[in-house]
């Protein structure tokens, strides 16, 4: 399969009922701007559906929000899951195979109200959505995806306060968070596949960890991230795929993670992108995507197949993207001629979307939008993409 990939409250728009939004708003957070409409992807869903149909790509990775499916505690929306499903009828009619992310960072307001990811009933929360919705659109999800990159969740939320609930310093809240969330893996999964049947994993942030010689592992952040990856692999030993997302590679070094350069801690200060680096401040470094694969092969015992369900280059430089892509992409046949079992490519992001608490200044889309208009512009990066995925072989190798 070959597609992009999108996250509901990054492209929606007013998700009003979530704890992001609720986050975005409020004074002292480290949040550039809030996503208000967003692309509009909530009323343009069609429009976006047909580009992508149009490139001839064939898989579509977007969300379903929970915070509108269950707009208060056990009250399940019929039309918000209508909708979902005219998306879902959508791809379908286009040939799309449609890969369904149920949770994707955002959490309803009423679930934060009662201690968000931390909340003793939030595994038994998580699952009862699942087995809702999963059974009120099934029938037309391609894949399922539990939970996007819950790696992090606890940290960033907890102990570097820099996502919604915005504790800092609380380990405590962090480690219940992770126990939950591998928890509401377990039960997420098995409510979707004994409701709907369809194959069900978890997506992972992978960046490809390289240790120099002189390195001692340690504790930082990424380090603690890439442990708690090693328990959702234990499980994921029993899915049907995992999903690898990877951006670029961090080396550590004797001190710990050597400096992306850029301090991400003012966001109303982009990175400058220069020609080794992205708008995001990493290292521009494709290849990376061959070390996260091999790595979620290895950890999940050679046999469970691989969905690349993310990765992609923040720039405002198409002709980048497209080398980018590239290279990224002769890592993915380099492991597949190693035997690695991997069945997708999906570039994040379709569209130039909300990038978190970045907003709106990382321009990650094979398509952009126009912010007052929302009118969408396809790049060129968008029809290379559309094109190998037409001739299911690579072009020539570039210069
Ligand atoms: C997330 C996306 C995010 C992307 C680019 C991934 O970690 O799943 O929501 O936009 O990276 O930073």
């Amino acid at each position: 399969m070959f597609g992009a990939s999108v996250g509901a409250h990054q492209v929606e728009g007013g998700n009003t009922n979530s704890d992001w939004w609720w986050w975005e708003h409020r004074e002292g957070t480290n949040c550039r701007e809030p996503s208000g409409d967003a692309c509009d992807f909530y009323h343009r869903y069609r429009q976006d559906v047909e580009v992508l149909a149009g490139l001839g790509l064939n898989a579509f990775r977007f969300g379903i929000e929970w915070a509108r499916i269950e707009p208060a505690e056990g009250e399940f929306s019929t039309a918000e899951l209508d909708h979902y499903r005219r998306m879902l009828a959508e791809c379908r009619e286009h040939r799309i195979t449609p890969i369904v992310t149920f949770h994707h960072f955002t959490l309803p307001f009423w679930l934060h109200q009662m201690g968000g990811f931390a909340c003793d009933r939030f595994a038994e929360l998580f699952a009862r959505y699942c087995d809702r919705a999963a059974g009120a659109l099934g029938d037309l999800i391609g894949y399922a995806c539990t939970i996007n990159e819950p790696q992090g969740l606890g940290q960033s939320g907890y102990v570097l306060g820099i996502n919604p609930p915005g504790h800092e310093d609380d380990r405590e809240g962090a480690e219940r968070s992770t126990a939950n969330l591998l928890d509401a893996h377990r039960l997420g999964s098995a409510a979707i596949r004994a409701r709907a049947g369809i194959p069900v994993g978890v997506t992972l942030a992978l960046p490809d960890l390289q240790y120099e010689d002189e390195a001692v592992p340690g504790s930082s952040s990424l380090e603690l991230e890439s442990r708690v990856n090693d328990q959702f692999f234990e499980l994921a030993r029993k899915d049907d795929f995992v999903g690898v997302q990877t951006y670029t590679r961090f080396r550590i070094g004797p001190e710990g993670p050597r400096s992306p350069g850029h301090d991400w801690s003012d966001t109303t200060r982009p990175p400058d992108e220069t020609e080794t680096t992205t708008q995001m401040g990493y290292e521009n470094y494709p290849q990376a995507l061959g070390g996260a694969i091999r790595r979620a092969w290895k950890s999940t015992g050679g046999g469970i197949p691989i969905l690349v369900t993310e990765n992609g280059i923040a720039t405002s430089f198409d002709e980048k993207r497209v080398r980018f892509m590239d290279a990224a992409l002769r890592e993915v046949l380099v492991c597949m001629d190693e035997g690695i079992d991997v069945r997708s490519y999906l570039y994040w992001s379709l569209l130039d979307n909300f990038e978190w608490s970045f907003g709106y200044a990382p321009t990650f889309g094979l398509v952009a939008v126009d912010r007052q208009t929302f009118a969408r512009h396809v790049k060129p990066s968008a029809y290379w993409l559309g094109s190998v995925a037409r001739a299911r072989a690579m072009p020539a190798e570039r210069s």
